[in-house]
């Protein structure tokens, strides 16, 4: 029986698509992907069953960290269209019933904001203190050791006025001062000015950063337990991050979002969070985030035993009818389907059933549904600062940004045949719309159909999640009152005992239909539903 789901909100029954903005359709033949391209392909993505996408940050930027670095919070960036394209954009997703979400960053602005631009004209600026500003060491060392995601010193001096000025990540982004209730004043009418334009909601980057050690303490050496964050950086981020007085600026934000009707979303990122009951505590009691995506999640290994772990720690950390939030990949990790998978088409479907298998709302990140992997960027083609700045260390995160493959032949039916894309391709006979959309058996029709299916049983909409007994290296989970998921993840053929139903979905789609009567066998890397 279908349970009447009409009360929850269109997110606890849905599925989110990130589309990152610059790489997803190219609608005027300038090689960058902007937002009437987003408006184009509205149809795919009803088709293919989501119900809301969120939007890499679409607000002007000076494009060190595309995007993550604004400079006007209240104007589309010209390289993605303007503030009709947009209004449209929502209009459209409207008529098909989707929701937009926006990425919103509340954590930095870029140095050329204006309102950076007045805090460096002197100590009593106006804006002087939206941003945090600090006296030099007496030896003239900047105020605490502190290092930036990005690579150096979290502080930048600015000789004129004799202060460091503190940035968490690149030096172009200047950290706001969230001490500071003006600031809080002017991110609730920059919320709002989005809300009133019909958004559902907002992806709240780096949230866990908003507030920094009043004194800045020196944070200490990283050690052999930390994340691999913290043993690049080679400290322990702990006074520059998570301080408590987050939790009172997610409050306040909840009242904000709250106070529309159907209430918005407010989607988190606590970056560097490995510990899921740190993660947990951002949904505070029903009254922050009402999903915090789950960093120890997307960095496991694709293990059956590790990540029935992270599911059964995330379920039993985050207090019904807060529920959790899962993705594979996005814009700062490699794609699933490389991390996990090494493009071997088997372990992606594995992977896509994992998604949106789970209780939890799924986020696929474009391209995911294609088992789109990520694409080799030679140095001299990056475009992510990271890279350019810290390569070889670091590769940086071009290869997981690359173009949708839309079209297989030139310019990849995501920019016109003669324009060079701003960042290249992959294989477009291996992987494309267009290729996948020609076979019955595609990725692209698996995950067609396993939307279709979770959003047919509820069970799989909104059951709760049951872990069930089986070899380690297979992982065998129940939803709701009767659905069956197994997976196994392993080279070697594997039985899985008191199963008993049809197989509704499976990797490898002849099985479909069949009947299981206790006894379920399963080939290495073979998942099925079992309803
Ligand atoms: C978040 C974003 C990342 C960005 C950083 C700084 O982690 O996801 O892409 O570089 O914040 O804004
Ligand atoms: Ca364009």
């Amino acid at each position: 029986m279908k349970k009447d789901t009409t009360a929850l909100p269109w997110w606890r029954t849905g599925i989110i698509y990130q589309i990152y903005v610059r790489s997803f359709y190219d609608s005027n033949g300038d090689g960058i992907g902007d937002l009437p391209g987003v408006t184009a392909k509205l149809d795919y993505l009803q088709e293919l069953g989501v119900d809301g996408i969120w939007l890499s940050p679409v607000t002007k930027s000076a494009n060190a960290d595309w995007g993550y670095d604004v400079t006007d919070y209240y104007n589309i960036d010209p390289a993605l269209g303007t503030m009709e394209d947009f209004d449209k954009l929502v209009a459209e997703a409207k008529r098909r019933k989707m929701h937009v979400l926006i990425d919103f960053v509340p954590n930095h602005t870029s140095v050329k904001h204006p309102w950076f631009q007045n805090a460096l004209t002197g100590r009593h600026a106006q804006y002087r203190n939206f941003y945090i500003w600090a006296n030099p060491k007496k030896d003239g060392r900047p105020p605490s050791n502190w290092r930036a995601y990005g690579g150096g010193s979290a502080w930048e001096y600015h000789s004129p006025s004799g202060q460091y000025f503190l940035h968490n990540f690149f030096k172009e982004q200047a950290d706001l001062n969230w001490r500071n209730p003006a600031v809080r004043e002017e991110f609730d009418k920059i919320m709002r000015f989005w809300l009133d334009r019909g958004i559902s909601g907002f992806r709240l980057d780096v949230v866990n950063m908003l507030i920094k050690d009043a004194q800045f303490h020196d944070n200490p050496k990283a050690g052999k337990g930390d994340g691999l964050e913290n043993r690049i950086l080679g400290q322990r981020a702990v006074y520059n991050i998570n301080q408590s007085g987050v939790h009172e600026i997610l409050k306040r934000w909840r009242k904000v979002t709250d106070a529309y009707k159907p209430s918005a979303l407010l989607l988190g990122e606590s970056t560097l969070v490995y510990d899921i009951k740190e993660m947990a505590q951002f949904y505070g009691v029903h009254d922050e985030l009402e999903l915090a995506l789950n960093l120890r999640f997307v960095q496991s290994p694709f293990k059956a035993p590790v990540l029935r772990e992270v599911i059964e720690e995330t379920n039993a950390a985050i207090m019904a009818p807060d529920w959790p939030v899962w993705a594979g990949s996005n814009h700062d990790n490699s794609r699933f389907p490389t991390r996990w998978a090494a493009g071997d088409e088997r372990k992606v479907r594995c992977g896509l059933i994992v998604l949106l298998g789970l209780r939890g709302t799924p986020i696929l990140y474009y391209g995911d549904e294609l088992g789109m992997t990520d694409v080799f960027v030679a140095p001299w083609r990056m475009k992510d600062q990271r890279g350019k700045r810290n390569w070889p260390v670091d590769g940086g995160r071009d290869q997981y940004r690359t173009p949708m493959p839309w079209r297989n032949h030139k310019g990849a039916g995501f920019t016109r045949p003669e324009v060079r894309p701003w960042l290249p391709y992959g294989d477009l006979k291996i992987r494309s719309v267009e290729v996948e959309a020609a076979t019955a058996d595609g990725t692209l029709q698996f995950t067609k159909d396993l939307i279709a299916l979770r959003r047919s049983e509820a069970d799989l909409t909104t059951g709760d999640y049951k872990s069930l007994p089986s070899a380690p290296s297979v992982w065998v989970w129940q939803r709701g009152k009767g659905t069956r998921v197994a997976i196994n993840m392993s080279e070697y053929h594997h039985e899985v005992k008191h199963m008993h139903g049809r197989i509704t979905l499976g990797t490898v789609r002849q099985r479909e239909g069949e009947h299981i009567d206790g006894l379920l066998h399963l080939d290495p890397w073979e998942g099925v539903i079992i309803s």
